[in-house]
């Protein structure tokens, strides 16, 4: 009862920013995402079939508690009418930065949703995972499946209809991503209490929802043409209305740093000169560049002579999470 899994971070052009139920972890609005490797999170599960609490490692160390608690939470939906399972050990890796806004969540709970399936030989369908993966972070729905996906927010109180799908695969659009580190650390608020609060005290939260579902189909449709100039209007513009409401929240949730301004400037100054790229930022400081990928080392370049920029990590639409064979491994 011990099985490994790969899963790849997912980077939103449509975002999600708010819940329409916490305990459940339901979106308020649906998003679309793009998912990225070489990027990966790794994680092994091992049911010991031992009473007892779960023993959860993120990087080699023991998880502190509020992690290990989340993991312990998707665990037991997992379990639920399984108590052969018994305890589990969870040992997962990231191979970026852990809570820096880099989707380590999206990653992390897509890798752990699949390696407990596999390990207990449940044979879960894509949209059960996508589900249980959302129990651990709305964003790691989107990491079950690769390429361009779609998270829908569902009406139903029990959430069975909110997961995401797939529309369009890895290699359906050859884009490539930059991203700027511009600190290190964790982000210092999490995405889960920056929505809520945005939700609960932004008077741009109902502004922003309605705004998303009028995005939704939009993104949609210019990701089925392969339209740069429209993703690059359309993503742009959600990146900064999502921020635009989380700053107005009392008291504002500010998620940039000074570097992370002087890349968007950046970005828009190498658009105006002819070269195909646009931002998106998520909760915390960390700048992603879509652009084509001929145009990676001058978005590079560009962004490695902005002041506080620490490093650069480069991305590529990536496949969906899977289960490793003994021979992976
Ligand atoms: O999945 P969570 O709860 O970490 O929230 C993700 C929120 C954003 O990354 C900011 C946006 C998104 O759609 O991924």
């Amino acid at each position: 009862m011990r099985a490994t899994a790969i899963a790849h971070p997912n980077i939103a052009l449509v975002k999600y920013w708010g819940k329409r139920d916490s305990v459940r972890n339901l979106p308020a609005a649906g998003s679309i995402s793009l998912t990225l490797g070489p990027l990966h999170t790794r994680t092994e599960v091992a049911f010991t079939g031992a009473q007892g609490p779960d023993r959860v490692e993120l990087d080699g160390e023991e998880a502190e508690p509020g992690a290990a608690r989340r993991v312990t939470a998707v665990l037991d939906l997992l379990r639920h009418g399984r108590p052969d399972l018994g305890a589990a050990h969870v040992r997962s890796r990231n191979d970026f930065p852990t809570a820096a806004g880099l989707a380590s969540s999206s990653s992390g709970f897509a890798a752990l949703v699949v390696a407990a399936d596999a390990a207990a030989s449940l044979g879960l369908s894509p949209s059960a995972l996508s589900i249980l993966a959302r129990r651990g972070s709305g964003s790691a729905a989107r990491s079950i499946f690769g390429g361009f996906v779609r998270m829908e927010s569902g009406v139903r109180d029990d959430g069975e209809d909110a997961f995401a799908r797939p529309l369009a695969p890895a290699d359906h659009w050859p884009l490539s991503v930059c991203i700027a580190l511009t600190t290190e650390g964790a982000k210092k608020v999490p995405s889960t209490r920056g929505m809520d609060h945005t939700a609960q005290t932004s008077p741009y939260h109902h502004a922003w929802i309605a705004d998303v579902d009028r995005m939704l189909p939009e993104a949609e449709a210019i990701i089925a043409a392969r339209d740069f100039d429209g993703l690059a209007r359309l993503a742009e513009a959600s990146a900064l209305r999502m921020h635009a409401s989380a700053l107005a929240a009392d008291p504002g949730v500010l998620y940039w740093n000074g570097a992370t301004v002087e890349c968007m400037h950046a970005v828009r100054h190498l658009r105006s000169q002819g070269c195909p790229a646009f931002f998106t930022i998520d909760a915390g400081p960390h700048v992603k560049v879509f652009c084509a990928p001929a145009s990676t080392a001058a978005v590079e370049e560009a962004l490695r002579c902005v002041p506080g920029v620490r490093d650069v990590l480069h991305a590529t639409p990536a496949g969906d999470a899977r289960a490793l064979g003994t021979e992976d491994r």
